[in-house]
């Protein structure tokens, strides 16, 4: 494969390459028919010019003007296929993580069933993505690696990256899947080797509290509700348990007390009340009765 200008072999240093090489050339052809248009419309004006003559063909001009384009079109065709060829293509022994979006969260699932909502890898190690979705079309967008793919329902679909600098990278959908679609927000972490493979043995404590925060995770919750506080499409889960709330039902305002009985009726029948200030827009996520129970539980640790 010539190496002329296949530099860095990473994706984002590709689509930066192909994309300068093709800005180039048309800014050289834009400055070209630009300026030969100007010099013919002064050089030929009617005042310098005014009698037409007859131009004779030229073969050589005409073969020219052909050529040379084509190889310049085809030139950029090679680049975009050469460097798309290399994105595509996935790369033996890399770290596999599946993915999952759901409406409105990322959940990133490893080889050894460690879970996560953002995405940590080891620096310089190939990795391998393969999408899916719990529930709508969206699309998982790293900008900083310039890649994205679509995340469908049902079938799986895949993208590949080498990240050579360690730092934290945003994640955005970029697929309009409701309501919460911009605040469907993610990282890559990208850490060194040792640290990564020091975050990838670590298993989670166990107790019913640690066990519902993963539950939320997995099921999404986290992508409309903080558990810090900061508003998102859904009200936070800080200070939510016992807390007063002003909710619509049938139109009319009325006051309720979170507890345990109304966190489990609402995640069972969402939307009956609308809490004052929110969109009706939670889904029913299905959940065990089992699990309900770890997410109160978890809930009640939140004040
Ligand atoms: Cu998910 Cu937009």
């Amino acid at each position: 494969m010539p190496t002329m200008l296949l530099g860095p072999a990473n994706t984002s240093g590709r689509v930066d390459e192909t994309f300068i090489y093709i800005v180039g050339i048309s800014a050289v052809l834009l400055l070209l028919v630009t300026g030969c248009m100007i010099y013919f419309v002064v050089r030929y004006s009617r005042k310098r010019h005014p009698q037409a003559e007859e131009v004779k063909e030229s073969v050589w001009l005409e073969v020219f003007w052909t050529v040379v384009p084509t190889l310049l079109a085809l030139s950029m065709f090679y680049f975009g296929w050469v460097n798309f060829k290399y994105i595509r293509t996935p790369v033996k022994d890399a770290i596999s993580v599946n993915v999952v979006a759901s409406k409105w969260a990322w959940l990133f699932i490893y080889e050894n069933g460690k879970r996560s909502d953002v995405l940590r890898v080891p620096v310089n190690k190939p990795v391998r993505l393969v999408l899916t979705s719990a529930d709508v079309i969206h699309s998982l967008y790293i900008p900083a690696f310039r890649i994205k793919e679509d995340c469908v329902p049902g079938i799986k679909t895949y993208l590949g990256f080498n990240a050579n600098e360690t730092g934290t990278y945003d994640i955005f959908c970029t697929e309009y899947c409701g309501v919460g679609h911009s605040q469907m927000l993610s990282k890559v972490i990208v850490i060194s080797g040792e640290e990564f493979a020091k975050w990838y043995e670590t298993t989670e404590a166990s107790g019913a509290a640690k066990k519902g925060q993963l539950l939320l995770q997995d099921k999404g919750c986290l992508g409309c509700h903080s558990i810090d506080g900061s508003k998102k499409a859904g009200p936070s889960f800080k200070g939510l348990y016992r807390a007063r709330e002003t909710v619509i039902t049938n139109g009319a305002e009325r006051t309720v007390i979170v507890d345990d009985a109304y966190i489990k009726d609402y995640v069972r029948h969402p939307n009956i009340d609308i809490v004052k200030g929110y969109q009706p827009i939670m889904p029913v996520i299905p959940v065990t009765d089992a699990e309900l129970a770890l997410l109160v539980e978890y809930i009640k640790t939140l004040k």
